[in-house]
């Protein structure tokens, strides 16, 4: 008696339950998102124009969360080129980055050597493929950074500078500067620098921590190490370590130094754990546009625009690793279709804002292609350009309907890749356009998610807990 309407209810629920696993699967098959080629063409160099000046905007919320106005350095000043000549360059500099972070891998793996220490996130610089940038102040100077969560020390370009590129702001300089002290040589945050630390080697001053980070390209940053008063906003961090950056070699772009964002105890979400409780975020805006994202510092999710609730993925704990961001990727649909390999959940992949382009392990990207081109049928063929591979000429369609690529991670966590970040536009007219993924050499390196299928989403790193989120969100800063 009592049996009866427990077990019909149950059936009710599993024929529910079915029912809408049913729906499910009939609206997720054709996935897709359109693009409007149209506006595309529309666009000429008026729509680059670049700002000398990065004027800075920020809030802060009652619980002391911070927000900064975040912008591709497209934006910022810098030599005009042409576009071709532009994106050509950025994926050969691309190519050098995701090369130098698999050696970086490849030696952490296999046992730390004084030469290994590179933090390949600079051949990046040098090669201008870090691309977004915050104002911050340091010591009462407004400066520009590039954001990076592949390295951990921020620096900047300081003076007396025995060699420095060229940057629109004033060097920052030390002397003028009643509240920086350099950091000793005997301190706990030298040590921390390990291999890239020396005490007073080339300098009069034998107390003194310098620090040299030099890579395989010859570019370099070298300098001591101090700390000053820095504001984040209107948000102070008192003693903020940094390095003050004397002989500075490279590309580096027009931005005055760099803000590392990776895991390590100098890295400025370690050193703000106490203000910030570990947690960032980033929006990162369509790079052709003139729109601005945000940065956040802190948990305040008030603070984010997400139009889907955020869903998180725990990082994968590799002791080796730990400066970078691991996620563990359990699998990719497109338009609705989930790939089948027999790599996915095996090596994690790295989650960077430094790498333009998704790499993925060979097995992993001939899936996505070849379902891709399923999907995404009856357009003509382009050549391929760089590492891009897999091109449409689309300059006969005011827009096309594109297949929605979805990366899976641990914990049912889910990215979908906004339209935006689905192409790369080779040529203004769209007459060769590229899906914006490429493969690795190999089957065991690692895969990185480039911040080109980042955008237009937000990201929220949380330190304390080990976990990334993801959510949907169209970038603004307001
Ligand atoms: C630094 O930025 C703040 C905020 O935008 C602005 O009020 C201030 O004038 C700037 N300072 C300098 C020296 O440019
Ligand atoms: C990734 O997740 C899968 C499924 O949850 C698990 O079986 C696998 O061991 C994980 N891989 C790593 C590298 O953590
Ligand atoms: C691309 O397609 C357009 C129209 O469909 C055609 O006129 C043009 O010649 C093609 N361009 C190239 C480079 O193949």
């Amino acid at each position: 008696m009592v049996l009866w309407p427990s077990s019909s209810s149950s059936i009710f629920f599993l024929l529910l339950l079915i029912a809408l696993s049913f729906t499910n699967e009939i609206s997720s098959l054709d996935e897709n998102e359109l693009l409007s080629l149209k506006n595309l063409q529309w666009r000429n160099d008026a729509a680059y124009r670049r700002s000398p000046v990065f004027s800075q905007k920020s809030r802060v919320t009652q619980n002391g969360a911070t927000i900064l106005e975040m912008k591709h350095t497209d934006f910022f000043a810098g030599p005009m080129m042409g576009w071709a000549h532009k994106l050509e360059q950025r994926l050969v500099s691309d190519e050098a980055r995701v090369e130098s972070i698999q050696s970086r891998i490849k030696n952490l793996v296999v046992q730390e050597s004084a030469s290994s220490h590179e933090i390949p996130i600079n051949s990046g610089i040098k090669l201008q493929t870090l691309n977004y940038i915050v104002s911050i102040t340091l010591a009462r100077r407004n400066l520009t950074l590039i954001v990076d969560t592949g390295s951990d020390l921020t620096w900047v370009q300081c003076q007396p500078c025995k060699l420095c590129y060229t940057q629109p702001e004033p060097l920052f300089n030390p002397s003028t500067s009643p509240s920086y002290k350099p950091v000793p040589c005997s301190s706990q945050s030298c040590s921390s620098l390990q291999y890239s630390a020396f005490c007073g080697n080339n300098n009069n001053n034998a107390n003194t921590c310098d620090y040299a980070v030099t890579y395989g390209d010859g570019s370099y940053t070298r300098g001591e190490l101090g700390t000053d008063r820095l504001l984040l906003g209107p948000t102070p961090v008192e003693n903020f370590i940094f390095g003050c950056g004397k002989e500075n070699k490279g590309l580096f772009g027009a931005a005055s130094g760099l803000m590392g964002f990776g895991r390590s105890d100098l890295s400025m979400i370690s050193q703000t754990s106490d203000l910030f409780q570990g947690v960032f975020s980033y929006c990162l805006p369509d790079t052709d546009s003139s729109t601005s994202g945000s940065l956040v510092l802190g948990s305040d999710t008030s603070l984010y625009k997400n139009s889907t609730p955020i869903s998180y993925t725990n990082l994968v704990r590799n002791p080796m690793l730990n400066s970078f961001y691991v996620l563990n990727l359990t699998g990719i649909t497109i338009g609705g279709v989930r790939l089948q390999s027999p790599n996915f959940g095996k090596n994690g992949i790295l989650i960077d804002s430094g790498t333009v382009i998704t790499r993925l392990p060979p097995s992993i990207y001939t899936a996505v292609k070849t379902e891709f081109l399923k999907q995404f049928t009856g357009y003509p063929s382009a050549p391929s350009f760089s590492i891009l591979d897999t091109c449409f000429n689309l300059s006969g369609y005011e827009e096309v309907n594109i297949p929605t690529l979805r990366m899976w991670f641990d914990g049912d966590a889910e990215m979908t890749v906004d339209v935006s970040g689905m192409f790369y536009f080779v040529r203004r007219d769209a007459s060769q356009v590229c899906l914006a993924l490429a493969s690795l050499t190999y089957e065991g390196e690692t895969g990185i998610i480039g911040n080109y299928q980042q955008r237009n989403t937000r990201v929220v790193y949380d330190t304390k807990v080990m976990k990334v989120g993801f959510a949907r969100e169209t970038c603004s800063f307001s």
